[in-house]
């Protein structure tokens, strides 16, 4: 017997369910398709081949990308750190906002101890700790800049940065940006956004299976790989191939990664990203009016008609964060993430560090009796009946 499916409310975290299609795709990749792409020229590996390139096609055709300068990684914490790690160096300065989840923030802070980068967080008057183009800009403009990291929505908030604006009030300094919760969520047209590099995640907004990430590049912004080995290209040579996505993707690609992950895009393409955007803000402005109304409610990062994600950070006085969140579960059925949400910087920013937040997060398959689920037990929480 299958457990009960609950209700999902952590798209933050990872989208669940995936899109459908995904887990098909998935399948045949590994029953019918599972070669080693590019290795060789038999039936299996010219099937693989074939997957992983119309998946490259599927993903770069929804964020209006380049196919060769997409690349297929593990994930957006290996794309991030490719890049700070071959951009930054001794005497390097990076411009980043106060709300950075550690996939940047941990590895601009091993770069600042062990390579002396210099690292500068824009804090911005806004109380949700979205900076403007033009503090960012100003900070940029205090010393030489050698990037700016911009994370594009926080998951600790779900408020978006204006990275676009950014991007053209810092030039000609490039603009890297962390799309782990955009991507999927909000349309994303990469040949216009005016950015250098896009690195984002497979398994969240994407809708396609763990393990899987992508990384954008604009023409002309090169980085060297973080690692290196056999790509099938060039075997005579041991040095790394000078072309892309080769030059990027040492070892064998994630095949049933990559066929899920297409498979999902062309889902997104289908319904379309502006349609999923639309009933994502619907349900969390429901939340976010409903949990308004609750005694003892706090939202933190939300206000009203801003830009905004599909998740949604709240406490409840007197409750920890962890415990409300084993209680949903275990008594509600309501999955959601509580504390710090990787991103403890933000909680600064936020005033909602150590303790972090509750944070609920809808997805295209979501339904407003699942939000009006969670209100309940909130409620109920706030006015103390947590024992069942
Ligand atoms: C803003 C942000 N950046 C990066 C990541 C890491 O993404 P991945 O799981 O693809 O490495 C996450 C995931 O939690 C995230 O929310």
């Amino acid at each position: 017997m299958s457990p009960d499916p609950g209700i999902y409310l952590d798209h933050g975290a990872t989208a669940f369910p995936k899109a459908p299609g995904v887990s098909a795709a998935v399948t045949r990749f590994i029953d019918k398709e599972a070669g080693n792409p590019g290795r060789g020229g038999h039936r299996l590996t010219v099937a693989a081949s074939r997957a992983i390139e119309g998946a490259r096609e599927d993903v770069a055709a929804l964020l209006g990308s380049d196919p060769e300068r997409t690349l297929l990684g593990p994930g957006a914490t290996f794309w991030l750190n490719t890049v700070l790690s071959s951009r930054l160096g001794s005497g390097d300065r990076v411009v980043t906002s106060a709300l950075e989840h550690n996939a940047v923030m941990r590895p601009l802070r091993y770069l600042e101890s062990t390579r002396g980068v210099e690292v500068t967080v824009v804090e911005g008057e806004d109380p949700r700790g979205v900076p403007t183009p033009q503090e960012v800009a100003a900070r940029v403009a205090e010393a030489p800049t050698t990037l700016v990291v911009l994370i594009h929505a926080s998951n600790a908030s779900g408020g978006v940065l204006p990275v676009a604006e950014v991007a053209r009030a810092v030039a000609p300094v490039p603009v890297v940006v962390d799309a782990a919760q955009t991507a999927g969520g909000l349309a994303i047209e990469f040949a216009t956004l005016g950015v250098a590099a896009l690195a984002c995640s497979g398994h969240k907004g994407l809708l396609g299976p763990p393990g899987i990430g992508v990384l954008l590049l604009a023409p002309g912004f090169e980085v060297e790989p973080l690692v290196r080995g056999g790509t099938g290209s060039r075997s005579e040579s041991e040095e790394m191939p000078d072309f892309l996505p080769c030059r990027l993707e040492a070892g064998t690609v994630n095949g049933p990664g990559a066929a899920g992950l297409g498979a999902a895009c062309r889902w997104l393409r289908e319904h379309t990203v502006e349609k999923v955007l639309e009933h994502e803000q619907g349900l969390v402005k429901r939340l976010a009016d409903s949990l308004r109304e609750i005694p003892g409610a706090r939202l933190h990062g939300w206000e009203d008609d801003r830009p905004h994600t599909g998740i949604l950070s709240f406490t409840v006085e007197g409750a920890d964060t962890g415990e409300l969140a084993a209680w949903l579960d275990r008594e509600r059925g309501i999955m959601l993430r509580a504390g710090l949400l990787c991103a403890p910087a933000a909680h600064r920013r936020l005033g909602t560090f150590p303790d972090g937040t509750l944070r609920a997060g809808v997805g295209p398959f979501n339904t407003r009796d699942d939000v009006d689920s969670l209100v309940v037990a909130i409620r109920d929480a706030a006015e103390g009946r947590m024992s069942s």
